[in-house]
């Protein structure tokens, strides 16, 4: 069955949601954004958790379009699952990488039972992605997606950005 989808303005981190999205980097070892914000608000145990991720697992780290998962410590959400978008400033163009995010972000999801699942503009930011590319892409992805996942909030930390992923919506 097809989840539900959402689009809010608003901070990821307070969401109360079995999973938040990181849109992290490959190095897992925090960053500034979004990345920053949930890094601060789960606490320290959650850089923890990713260095024992890149010991454990990834040495290399984590290659774009793929997705890990943590627990979320201090956050509301048990899960963080954080997927490392295409960087346009390193000529990473191809939107199969930003899809790939948001599809193995929900499968990730699934395997863990979350139902509910919150994602912010992965690649929107610092990765310099067009607002509108990576709207048509998110909700294009999530509406494909025919899983475990009951419910896709993206959360969108403006306005403009919140009216840029409603406008998107197929
Ligand atoms: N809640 C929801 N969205 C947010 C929040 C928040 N608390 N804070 C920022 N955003 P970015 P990227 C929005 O740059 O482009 C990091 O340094 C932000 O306004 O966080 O994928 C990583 O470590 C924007 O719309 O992610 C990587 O190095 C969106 O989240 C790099 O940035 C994504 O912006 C990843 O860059």
């Amino acid at each position: 069955m097809a989840a539900e989808v959402e689009i809010v303005q608003g901070d990821i981190t307070t969401e109360e949601v079995d999973a938040v999205v990181n849109a992290a980097n490959s190095s897992l070892l925090g960053g500034g954004g979004v990345d920053g914000a949930i890094h601060s608000a789960a606490g320290p145990d959650l850089l923890e958790a990713c260095r024992a991720v890149r010991r454990d697992s990834l040495p290399d780290g984590l290659p774009v379009g793929q997705a890990v998962a943590t627990p979320g410590f201090r956050l509301q959400a048990r899960w963080v699952i954080h997927t490392v978008g295409p960087n346009r400033h390193a000529g990473q163009t191809d939107p199969a990488l930003l899809e790939s995010c948001f599809r193995r972000s929900l499968a990730l999801a699934a395997d863990l039972e979350a139902e509910s699942v919150a994602f912010p503009a992965i690649s929107a930011g610092i990765y310099g992605w067009e607002p509108e590319e990576v709207a048509r892409i998110a909700l294009r992805t999530v509406s494909d997606y025919d899983g475990r996942v009951r419910l896709v909030r993206f959360v969108l930390f403006s306005d403009r950005m919140a009216e840029i992923f409603r406008r998107a919506r197929p």
